[in-house]
């Protein structure tokens, strides 16, 4: 089935975020070492970058290595780490060609420094292409973005900055990572695991989520178009009645 054509673009969300699980599995499957799978899921990651390219999606965030894969054997990270400054050397001109632009969100100054430089020089370099906003999330996890929000915060109060009578969610969400972009209207998850794991508490509130067993290798373009179809069959009701959404 192609989904793209069921697709109604005047309701496309315009922030979709991905948990992009099952690389491990994945290799396994085809009896390979778990990189194998990673390497894999870079090929996913182009195709669901030109997707959401093809449909004018506004921002798309990936969460590529959470605070807690920081627990993994050491030779995965090294080469997770490898993998992520090989892609973005590589895939630097195809961004610029794409008119995407890179963001990323996470404590990044804990990545390896090759990675942090290589990073923060495809931001700066496609800061003004004006098509998807990509989001990657490195070294990321919800609660410690939250914490260093209330860090920050805090800082800002005992410098006169800020008072605590102007603390609200609006204020709030000037001190987290995705300040300057919106709430994800729809979260996906791949490789059939029904859990967050410390991605965008704050931010996911009121998203819609979508699970699929495909592990992340198997995951494309068509898949994403999929998950749209699903989400634009949704009634969103930010806690109100049905009658009052119909009737408005
Ligand atoms: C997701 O795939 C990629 C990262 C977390 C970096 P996994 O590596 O978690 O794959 P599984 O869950 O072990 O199959
Ligand atoms: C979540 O996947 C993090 C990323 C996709 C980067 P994990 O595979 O690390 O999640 P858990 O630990 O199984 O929940
Ligand atoms: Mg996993």
């Amino acid at each position: 089935m192609d989904y793209k054509s069921l697709i109604n673009i005047s309701k496309l969300p315009n922030h979709i975020a991905i948990i992009m699980d099952g690389n491990g599995r994945w290799a396994k499957e085809h009896n390979k070492p778990r990189i194998f799978g990673h390497k894999n899921g870079v090929l996913s990651v182009r195709d669901i970058v030109e997707g959401a390219g093809e449909i004018g999606l506004k921002y798309l965030t990936l969460y590529a290595f959470s605070t807690e894969n920081w627990n993994r054997p050491k030779v995965e990270i090294t080469a997770l780490m490898q993998l992520l400054v090989a892609t973005l050397s590589k895939e630097f001109s195809s961004l610029n060609k794409n008119n995407v632009r890179l963001l990323a969100i996470g404590d990044l100054k804990s990545l390896p420094s090759d990675c942090e430089k290589e990073l923060l020089k495809a931001v700066e370099n496609t800061k003004n292409n004006t098509g998807l906003s990509l989001v990657l999330a490195l070294s990321y996890s919800s609660r410690w973005e939250i914490v260093n929000a209330v860090k920050k915060i805090t800082t800002a109060v005992t410098e006169n900055r800020l008072s605590i009578a102007d603390i609200n969610e609006k204020t709030f969400q000037n001190y987290i990572e995705t300040s300057t972009i919106p709430d994800p209207e729809l979260l996906i998850r791949t490789s059939g695991e029904l859990r967050i794991s410390n991605f965008l508490l704050w931010q996911i509130a009121y998203s819609e989520l979508y699970f699929t067993e495909k592990l992340w290798p198997d995951f494309n373009k068509n898949d994403l178009f999929e998950a749209i179809v699903n989400y634009q069959k949704r009634e969103r009701r930010f806690g109100k009645t049905s009658e009052q959404l119909i009737n408005k």
